[in-house]
């Protein structure tokens, strides 16, 4: 599989020591608070799982499937939940979880429904966050690493489904992206 990376961003090592710095940051705001992480399925999974160990609080944990890309590179504009109940949210600070801040109709859309059911508050927190305009006027409130307007896969992200995988994150060949 890395053999289609036309190159490494960053390593496991790297991508490890940037998730102390980020559980250290959301320990210290969240102390002391009802903390609701909810996680967008699939692609924070493994950016899920070795960062909620390293947040030693008594959070709970909710996950939310979406999809908005149906396969190609590009959004497609359009978010769809996948399950009938959003998580119970009322009277909780909510922190949603997500891979990767690219256009922002994802998190915002989530953003938006989870305030909408009583949160005390709801704030982001992307692996990666791409430099580049946005669809929806939409901030995350942690990010891990900013990167350029490419198309990345690894730890968690897909193309196709494939590269969840991959250990680290690096920017998918060019000739590997079938034209839509
Ligand atoms: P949005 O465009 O910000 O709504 O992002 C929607 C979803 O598209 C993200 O949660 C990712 O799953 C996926 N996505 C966006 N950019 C990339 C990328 O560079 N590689 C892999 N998946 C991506
Ligand atoms: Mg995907």
């Amino acid at each position: 599989m890395q053999e289609d990376l036309d190159r490494i961003l960053f390593d496991e090592a790297t991508i490890l020591r940037r998730l102390d710095e980020l559980a250290r940051d959301i320990t210290a705001e969240y102390e002391g608070r009802d903390l609701t992480i909810v996680a967008i399925l699939n692609g924070s999974l493994i950016f899920m799982a070795d960062l909620l160990r390293r947040i030693p609080l008594p959070l709970q944990l909710d996950c939310l499937r979406v999809a908005s890309y149906h396969g190609g590179t590009k959004t497609s504009g359009e978010v769809i939940f996948q399950q009938a109940a959003l998580p119970d949210v009322a009277g909780r600070h909510v922190l949603i979880l997500d891979d990767i801040l690219d256009s922002g109709l994802t998190v915002a859309a989530i953003a938006e429904k989870l305030k909408s059911t009583g949160a005390l508050s709801v704030k982001i927190c992307v692996l990666l966050r791409k430099r580049k305009s946005r669809l929806r006027p939409i901030e995350a409130d942690h990010v891990g690493f900013n990167i350029g307007d490419e198309f990345v896969v690894g730890y968690g992200l897909d193309y196709q489904e494939r590269y969840r995988n991959l250990p680290c994150i690096g920017v998918l060949r060019k000739e590997k992206i079938v034209p839509a």
